[in-house]
């Protein structure tokens, strides 16, 4: 309680400022010392748009996806000549599948350009069908990530998902669908849903251990004060004191079958495959409009206009609008939080990232999460408990928030864009145009240097 009472709150606190970003003239990331980074790539279109959700998205239009797809891949290409050697990617979203032709075109880019070793995306139940499938196996997709929430009907139409992506039933024969044909296929679920009995949770657990999942992340619902306005109507009150119940109430359920990988992520088995986060790549690059980078201890976002990430990119200029130098003490704690989320911190790792003073700068932290039972120090370094697993999910649940208050102040600045339901006019022009730039390719993308 003592852990909840003060630390959260001054973590809060902590991640909403590190979310200030500086606006203006900003300089593009250079890449760290051997090139190696994590690429992140932001498909923003959904088919329907979910009430809960924080996540920058908008309404799917083909014309708009094909301009979207065409300017990403030429900012990729972009970071290529740049000297960044990207060895992992993660498409998410918004709903990466909704125009499936397009992500194959720039995954198969991708790999041409980079040395990947793994290649994850994120989607919705109602993508999985064959066609799209062939194509995830054919552009080398490691790990599927399928939003599916909770399998209760009633909770899926509270959440408007029911008509679009699927009911019970229709979401199950989808993942069996997918079933082997990726090193990993995980289901997203939310816990602590306002209408979600805890008898709903139990019948979800058993539900997806039954299914063709191998990897089930679980994340607590979360909200800023104006989705939960909206939401509340719909799906009813948030109740937070119940995550303490429903986490562990997971924990036990899933206990025997799968093991975690991160504090709110699990694996069927012992849990080798490919897992959700980054934390181990340390750098990376967010490409497309609302995207995040993390880089030699700055942090950068891009447009969350989809008209200004287009004519940024045709004319050649970054997207990058924003950016936020962290302070070594910022960057030692953000990265911990990260390490962390993935269940250890090894001493070894802390020295190769920090230099050899790391431990001694981040001594106040580990010495009041030892305190309240949330690490234990063994050989090795550091390694989360139990207890701690739930104080994490708390910390990034604070964290997440924080990044969804800027976003969604992101997005109040371009409210009539995104209101605007058309599609573009000239959207075979202007795809013709970028398309060109992009085949002109080394030449025309310095930008970055
Ligand atoms: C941003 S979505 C992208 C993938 C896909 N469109 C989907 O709906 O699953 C990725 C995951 O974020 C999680 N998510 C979205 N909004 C959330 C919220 N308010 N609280 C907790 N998790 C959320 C959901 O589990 C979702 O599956
Ligand atoms: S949860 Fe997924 S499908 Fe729903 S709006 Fe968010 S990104 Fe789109």
């Amino acid at each position: 309680m003592l852990y909840e009472r003060i630390f959260l709150p001054f973590f809060r606190h902590a991640s909403r400022r590190a979310m200030n970003f500086d606006a203006g003239a900003v300089q593009p990331p250079v890449p760290p010392p051997g090139g190696n980074a994590f690429l992140y790539v932001h498909v923003p279109f959904c088919v329907v748009l979910c009430p809960f959700c924080s996540f920058h998205r908008v309404a799917y239009r083909d014309g708009k996806a094909a301009r979207y797809f065409a300017a990403l891949r030429r900012e990729i290409l972009a970071y290529r000549d740049a000297g960044f050697r990207f060895t992992g990617v993660y498409v998410g979203g918004g709903t990466p599948t909704s125009a499936a032709g397009e992500l194959a075109e720039t995954l198969a880019l991708i790999r041409e350009s980079f040395p990947v070793r793994e290649v994850s995306i994120e989607t919705n139940p109602s993508d999985l069908t064959e066609p799209v499938l062939d194509r995830l196996v054919a552009a080398g997709v490691d790990r599927v990530s399928v939003g599916v929430q909770s399998f209760d009907d009633e909770l899926l139409k509270e959440m408007e998902r029911y008509e679009k992506y699927g009911s019970r039933a229709q979401i199950l024969e989808r993942l069996e669908c997918a079933r082997g044909r990726f090193t990993t296929l995980n289901v997203d679920m939310i816990f602590n849903l306002p209408h979600q009995t805890p008898e709903i949770l139990e019948a979800d657990l058993d539900t997806v251990l039954g299914s063709a999942a191998n990897q089930v992340s679980f994340y607590p619902l979360m909200t800023t004060d104006s989705v939960r306005r909206k939401m509340t109507a719909r799906m009813g009150r948030l109740d937070r004191r119940r995550v303490h119940d429903y986490y562990f109430r997971i924990l036990d359920r899933l206990r025997g079958e799968f093991t975690p990988s991160s504090a709110w992520c699990f694996s069927r088995g012992t849990g080798s495959g490919v897992d959700e986060y980054i934390a181990d790549n340390g750098d990376y690059v967010g490409v497309g409009s609302g995207a995040f980078s993390y880089v030699n201890g700055v942090m950068y976002s891009t447009t969350f206009s989809l008209n200004a990430y287009h004519d940024l990119i045709s004319q050649g200029r970054p997207a990058i609008t924003r950016s936020r130098r962290l302070a070594t003490h910022e960057r030692h704690r953000y990265e911990m939080l990260l390490k962390l989320l993935g269940l250890r911190m090894d001493r070894q790792w802390m020295r190769e990232r920090f230099g050899p003073g790391a431990e001694l700068s981040l001594l106040p932290e580990l010495t009041a999460l030892r305190l309240a039972g949330a690490v234990r120090k063994d050989e090795r370094g550091y390694a989360l408990t139990e207890r701690g697993m739930y104080l994490w999910v708390l910390q990034m649940t604070a964290f997440f928030e924080s990044v969804n208050v800027f976003r969604e102040k992101m997005r109040a600045n371009i409210s009539a864009e995104l209101e605007q339901d058309d599609d573009v006019e000239d959207a075979t022009v202007a795809l013709e145009r970028v398309t060109r730039w992009v085949d002109r390719g080394k030449e025309h993308s310095l930008f970055l240097r």
